[in-house]
């Protein structure tokens, strides 16, 4: 693609991200937000998601050296808050169950993310115990999306061979949520759970 056709695409697709984070600041509160106004940021995303020529695996590659993920952030409040990232992923990337200490909405671009939901049947202690049970799952993919709230628990599972591509868009960037936890359901155990590393800007 020519030099020009590239600028002006970039143009666009910061053009739609604006348009987007414009549009889903009616629905998000100061303060709690509800599964409502999530479903409300959630249809707003899937429009997004649309502009496939903007936004796919190619312009948005697992990068060399980053494993099975890499993540893009494509916007964010001066105070990290709404922070919305292209996460490219490649068959075999999986998380352990995990929270996100602030709201999250997930769609589908391409390709395909088993997700799992969990419940606590032993909630934390501060011994690092925690016992939790899968009762759901779905599968992400282009036209739908997911919705967690700060506490809810999920884990991804990429099993696709072609490349996954997904919106993640939280209440606060994942590099300013420190108290994220990842559950181990075999050992009953928790632990902090840090970033992903490899996060593009
Ligand atoms: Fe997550």
């Amino acid at each position: 693609m020519q030099n020009t056709d590239l600028k002006t695409i970039a143009a666009q697709r910061k053009s739609e991200i604006k348009r987007y984070i414009d549009d889903v600041k009616q629905f998000i509160p100061p303060e709690t937000i509800t599964g409502d106004m999530l479903n409300s940021i959630k249809q707003r995303l899937l429009l997004l998601a649309t502009h496939k020529n903007l936004f796919n695996a190619e312009t948005f590659p697992v990068r060399e050296g980053d494993g099975t993920s890499s993540l893009y952030l494509l916007s964010e409040e001066s105070d990290h808050t709404s922070a919305l990232y292209v996460v490219s992923e490649l068959k075999g990337n999986m998380s352990p169950p995990h929270n996100h200490t602030t709201w999250a909405v997930i769609v589908g671009i391409e390709g395909e993310e088993i997700n799992k939901f969990y419940k606590f049947s032993s909630p934390p202690n501060d011994n690092g115990k925690a016992k939790i049970q899968e009762y759901a799952s779905t599968t992400v993919a282009a036209g739908n999306g997911i919705t967690l709230m700060p506490d809810d628990i999920h884990s991804i599972h990429c099993l696709t061979e072609s490349p996954t591509v997904n919106f993640h868009f939280y209440g606060k960037s994942i590099e300013h949520l420190p108290n994220r936890k990842a559950f181990n359901m075999q050992l009953g155990t928790y632990k902090t759970f840090p970033a992903n590393p490899h996060i593009y800007k």
